[in-house]
């Protein structure tokens, strides 16, 4: 798709259906989500990905005090995404409960609250950057929203295929549906802000080299991305598929030719050796 403005990009997002409708929802075979074996270790996954899912809307609130968040086709889209997300969140919780795995009541503010100190650190120097760039920021939100969005995806994938759940694959199927689209709207509002000058361009560069940790890494735990990282990415071929429909694409990206960093945080992450090593 080839879009010449932020208008155009949000005008396509606004035609996208959501997939996973109260009529989605409503039809899930909750009650059968029992009647099939999930082994434990992927319970603290997909407790990492609910609470990712969750505190973006703690991450849409902070982008709104941004030039960013005024741009009026991002904030307008990142309304309907705040609340999509949040979805997410809520659908996984009730897939845990129904298999056995209780979760109290309050659980969307304990996930806020327990917030970690050192995501209030990133924040707040993200912040400072971008005061001190303002709208030329707007790039480098906008393609860490896109690498979050695609790696969320595969995680997503990986997940399915690994649990070989048929509740949680339908589940699945319906949210990844929802992350491409997303993946796609910041995917396509990075180019067009990385387009507009050089000077953007080597700000994201530079911050993704620098600053960028899969998602939820610096809100959550660290111990917690590592083991959500190291059950989903422990085999080669996810290695792979990150670096296809990840990494790749990312390259796509105006001034961003040749990075190697998703996939070397990830693998690396996830135990494997680096590429180098692996040549010799
Ligand atoms: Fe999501
Ligand atoms: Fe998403």
């Amino acid at each position: 798709m080839n879009f010449e403005t932020n208008k155009d990009v949000l005008d396509w997002y606004e035609r996208q259906e959501r997939s996973l409708t109260d009529e989605f929802i409503g039809a899930i075979p909750w009650n059968e989500v029992k009647n099939h074996p999930l082994d434990d270790k992927f319970i603290p996954v997909l407790l990492y990905m609910r609470d990712v899912e969750t505190l973006t809307d703690m991450y849409h609130r902070e982008l709104l005090r941004t030039p960013t968040g005024k741009d009026p086709y991002i904030s307008k889209f990142m309304e309907r995404w705040g609340v999509e997300e949040i979805t997410h969140g809520e659908v996984l919780n009730r897939f845990l409960n129904e298999a056995g795995y209780e979760t109290d009541d309050d659980w969307q503010n304990q996930v806020r609250r327990d917030v970690s100190t050192s995501y209030n650190a990133t924040a707040y120097l993200m912040m400072l950057l971008t005061k001190m760039i303002g709208k030329k920021f707007t790039a480098t939100h906008m393609t860490f929203g896109a690498i979050h969005e695609m790696e969320a995806a595969l995680g997503y994938r990986r997940l399915m295929k690994l649990a070989d759940h048929p509740v949680l694959t339908h589940i699945i199927n319906g949210i990844i549906r929802e992350e491409s689209v997303h993946a796609q709207f910041y995917r396509s509002v990075a180019r067009l802000e990385l387009e507009k000058n050089e000077f953007s361009q080597k700000m994201a560069r530079w911050i993704i080299e620098r600053f960028w940790a899969p998602v939820g890494q610096g809100s959550l735990a660290k111990s917690r991305t590592e083991y959500a990282i190291s059950v989903l990415f422990a085999e080669d071929e996810a290695i792979d598929g990150l670096e296809k429909t990840v990494t790749q694409r990312v390259r796509q990206l105006p001034g961003f030719d040749g990075i190697t960093k998703i996939t070397d945080v990830i693998s690396d992450m996830a135990g494997h050796r680096p590429m180098e090593a692996e040549a010799a």
